[in-house]
């Protein structure tokens, strides 16, 4: 069968690697794609932008199967766009990628199911947003409700920088279009986690859980970036823990939506705070996540396209996914300056011995092809990814892999998985 995967990523590199190795796939087509996504699919020009633009490609490519990779097109509603041409693809609907599209919808959504997360206001107003934040201590967390690239969440240190940060939003000046509604938030501490699961509009299937690390400096420090590395293992979650997060967090999740008349079906990320009430939701995503997905298929050892296929259908209860023991992780390369401005063009070196160490991938991010060199083309440039045994042997390899690798201006973290190594010892 053939495959067509929209978006340009790692997480689509990752997702064409892991489509091309089920045994029902012929051909992986993929829109726009990258460089290095070019060396295992065929790359055709779209953009994801243009509801439009991304049916006329799948009605002449005529894929069994579309996947759907950024939030972008399923906030435009790609995915109600092919089914009403009688394709399939897997991903959610316009209304039910909401979860992710509107921070606002998420928090109400959150409050009306029971679903633990962080006291809120959404506000539509700067007066209505003057009288809810007085009744927060700081820091006060301030977010835009639509997607920002990441760039949408502000925690802010007092009242007034988050009155400042409010304003910014409505007015336009901080993220380029006006929010006509902001939220504020109770400032969450804890350990970060990655809880993604497959949903079908009933039931849910976990993948292994990841931890990311969003900040770009050493340490958790500097500005938040769309993620720096990630690792996997099953010890994330303690025990017990992936069951109470089905319980009460996940399913009542898939759950809510169904009774709204609004079904999830796709993936369902859970970024969640491990706080010391227990876990708690920070944020909704309606789609895999990025890095998150790179470590997390290179564990997964189930046939994806069939797991896709039961979600499309309706008939994920009666499927497990397997998933290697051991880790996985994946350290992001970036260009000099990223997540501010940086340039881009510069050729990268060591592609080919890189890939050669044991249990390596390296996924593409950011890169395109000029004659028969791959050049940088992105702020995230690669995804070099190891698989081990453990921890400590999934990260030798990806940090001995990096060290082949070379672009001018290349900067990476070298402390991924600093906290799970420094709860070991
Ligand atoms: P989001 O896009 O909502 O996941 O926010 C991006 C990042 O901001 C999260 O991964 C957290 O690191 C941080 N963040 C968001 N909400 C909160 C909160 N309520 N408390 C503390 N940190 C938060
Ligand atoms: N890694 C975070 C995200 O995909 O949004």
């Amino acid at each position: 069968m053939k495959v067509l995967i929209l978006g340009s990523g790692g997480r689509e590199h990752a997702l064409a690697w892991a489509v091309k190795r089920s045994r029902r796939v012929t051909e992986v087509v993929c829109a726009p794609g990258n460089g290095g996504i070019a060396q295992v699919a065929r790359c055709v020009p779209v953009d994801l932008k243009d509801l439009d633009a991304m049916v006329r490609l799948a009605e002449a490519e005529q894929p069994a199967l579309t996947i759907v990779g950024p939030e972008l097109p399923l906030s435009l509603g790609i995915v109600d766009a092919l089914q009403a041409c009688n394709m399939r693809v897997f991903g959610p609907s316009r209304e039910a990628a909401r979860l992710e599209s509107s921070k606002g919808f998420a928090k109400q959504f959150m409050k009306r199911n029971k679903i633990p997360t962080a006291s809120y206001a959404v506000c539509t107003s700067m007066a209505e947003f003057e009288r809810e934040v007085a009744t927060f201590h700081a820091p006060i967390v301030v977010k835009a409700d639509g997607l920002a690239a990441g760039k949408g969440v502000l925690i802010c240190e007092s009242r007034n920088t988050a009155l400042e940060a409010a304003r910014g939003l409505f007015s336009g000046a901080l993220l380029g279009s006006a929010e006509q509604q902001v939220v504020i938030e109770e400032f969450l501490e804890g350990d970060e986690v990655s809880f993604l699961c497959l949903s079908d509009g009933k039931n849910v299937a976990p993948l292994a859980p990841a931890q990311d690390h969003k900040r770009i400096g050493e340490g958790d420090t500097g500005p938040n970036t769309g993620g720096m590395g990630v690792y996997s293992t099953d010890t994330i979650l303690e025990h017990g823990m992936t069951e109470w997060i089905l319980h009460h967090i996940a399913e009542p999740t898939v759950r809510g939506m169904a009774e709204e008349g609004t079904p999830f079906v796709g993936v369902l990320y859970c970024g969640l705070m491990m706080t010391a009430r227990g876990p708690e939701v920070l944020e909704y995503n309606a789609r895999f996540g990025d890095p998150e997905t790179q470590a997390i298929l290179l564990r997964m050892e189930s046939d994806l396209v069939d797991a896709l296929d039961a979600c499309i259908d309706g008939r994920l209860g009666q499927s497990t996914l397997r998933w290697s023991p051991g880790a996985s992780v994946c350290v992001v390369a970036s260009s000099s300056g990223y997540p501010g401005s940086y340039k881009t063009g510069f050729p990268i070196s060591g592609l080919g011995t890189a890939a050669q160490i044991p249990g390596v991938q390296v996924f593409h991010s950011g890169t395109s092809r000029v004659g028969s060199q791959i050049v940088t083309s992105g702020g995230r440039v690669l995804g070099v990814t190891a698989a081990g045994d453990s921890l400590r042997q999934a990260l030798d390899r990806a940090y001995q892999a990096m060290g082949e690798i070379q672009f001018e201006g290349i900067y990476f973290r070298r402390d991924i998985g600093h906290r799970a190594l420094a709860k070991k010892s």
